[in-house]
């Protein structure tokens, strides 16, 4: 365990949260913590080595920096297909220093104070046995939405109604049990061993149902039914205290710099014109399927803002744009579209001339949109994503869905 104490000099009320190290889970995560502490909580971070946030960025919080008891360990920190194993190996490998650094926080009065509550995040589920250890109450942040959480408790019952073993095959029928959903629309992880994904959500869900408490980063008129079903299957306090983006911005934590240019060619676009397309920071895709997003694009004659994502592109090595994009679709588009590596989303969202995002329907994507009011076209990859985006479609009708497959012809009509 390595030590990187800053700003622990408050010594009031103290919470102490610890981050999945995904981009997605820390955002929410940071957020959450800055308003506890504009409510007068001192606040303590534990974090790892991956995905480390730039810590100087929050001089009024204290953070710990826990390694990996097997420092060897390479994580494909979540790539789609390994985030199961990921999230498996991160739940044993921390376990033991996490501990070691909870209890030296909690018995160093002197320089931490009193210690309240630890809030972690849903998927660091041993953190329950650890904090019952050290008789210290556990608050879980789910960082999804609840009703692709709800779905998620619901696995076991697809199974045994026998769903997941025909998932192909059944994609296009209705869930009856789970409406509105479609069997292809069931948050499976990773491309088969779907038993490993619902063995890990019940050990998530036993976890979170032992807690002090549930925070999710939604509200109350969003998911109405979603929270009234979720408070009578887990009878415990449940706290929809979001949109958690709109106290605190996620431009603090962003893993990746922002690219600023985006804003301002943004500027030079008409008013409600332009369509924002980001898949966040983990979904990846083919070749094929980025040449039919980009052909779809290129022909729907609209302008975009385009983030591709170093790594995004299965099998690619250096820049997207000039490895993969033929030289003739760039000059079809080179007076309507701005590509970037990565882009600072919440204020693209809010920009005037954004009229339509194309999202993976991640949770803080599809939250930051409908909070900016713009409509969504989905284009789910994994997990949690398609259920918001059946979501999206059928319960809020704010936008459209793709579907998981798509081809150029939908894009096109899509953006039309
Ligand atoms: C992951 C999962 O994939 C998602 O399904 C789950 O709901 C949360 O964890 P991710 O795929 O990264 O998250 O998507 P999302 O939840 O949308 O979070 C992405 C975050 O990165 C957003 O806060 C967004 O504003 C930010 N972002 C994205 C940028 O700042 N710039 C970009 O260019 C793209």
């Amino acid at each position: 365990m390595t030590s990187n104490d800053t700003g622990s000099s408050n010594l009031g009320s103290r919470v102490v949260l610890f981050p999945l190290p995904a981009q997605g889970h820390i955002n929410p995560m940071f957020q959450l913590a800055n308003i506890l502490h504009s409510i007068g909580y001192a606040i303590s971070i534990v974090y790892t080595p991956h995905n480390a946030p730039d810590i100087s960025r929050f001089p009024h919080f204290h953070f710990q920096l826990i390694s990996d008891s097997n420092s060897q360990s390479d994580y494909p920190i979540f790539k789609p297909l390994d985030v199961v194993s990921s999230i498996n190996q991160l739940n044993v490998h921390y376990a033991g220093p996490f501990k070691i650094c909870l209890a030296r926080i909690l018995s160093d009065h002197e320089s931490f104070g009193t210690v309240r509550c630890i809030v972690a995040d849903a998927i660091w589920h041993f953190t329950q046995a650890v904090a019952d250890e050290l008789n210290i109450p556990r608050i879980v942040l789910r960082t999804s939405s609840v009703c692709s959480f709800l779905a998620f408790t619901a696995l076991p019952l697809f199974r045994k109604i026998g769903y997941l073993a025909n998932l192909e095959a059944r994609a296009e029928e209705a869930v009856q049990e789970f409406p509105p959903i479609k069997v292809k629309d069931i948050p499976t992880i990773g491309d088969g061993d779907q038993d490993s994904t619902i063995e890990l959500i019940s050990t998530v869900v036993t976890e979170t149902k032992k807690s002090s408490g549930l925070i999710f980063n939604t509200f109350q008129e969003l998911e109405p039914p979603d929270l009234n079903e979720l408070r009578r299957q887990f009878r415990m306090p449940v706290f929809a205290v979001g949109p958690f983006h709109k106290r605190f911005s996620a431009a603090e934590t962003s893993l990746r710099k922002q690219d600023r240019s985006s804003i301002d060619w943004l500027d030079t676009q008409a008013p409600q014109s332009v369509l924002y397309v980001s898949f966040g920071s983990v979904a990846t895709m083919d070749k094929t399927a980025f040449l039919e997003a980009a052909w779809g694009l290129a022909n729907s004659g609209q302008p975009f803002l385009w983030v591709v994502r170093p790594g995004s592109i299965n099998g690619a090595v250096a820049a997207p744009g000039s490895e993969m994009l033929p030289g003739e679709w760039a000059e079809e588009v080179s007076q309507r579209s701005c590509v970037v590596e990565w882009a600072p989303q919440q204020e693209v969202l809010a920009h005037p001339s954004v009229g339509g995002f194309w999202t993976h329907s991640g949770w803080n994507s599809t939250l930051e949109s409908i909070c900016e009011g713009v409509p969504m076209m989905c284009a789910p990859c994994f997990g949690d994503q398609m259920v918001n985006a059946r979501w999206v479609s059928d319960v809020w009708r704010i936008g459209i869905n793709l579907e998981r497959v798509f081809a150029r012809r939908d894009v096109e009509e899509g953006v039309r």
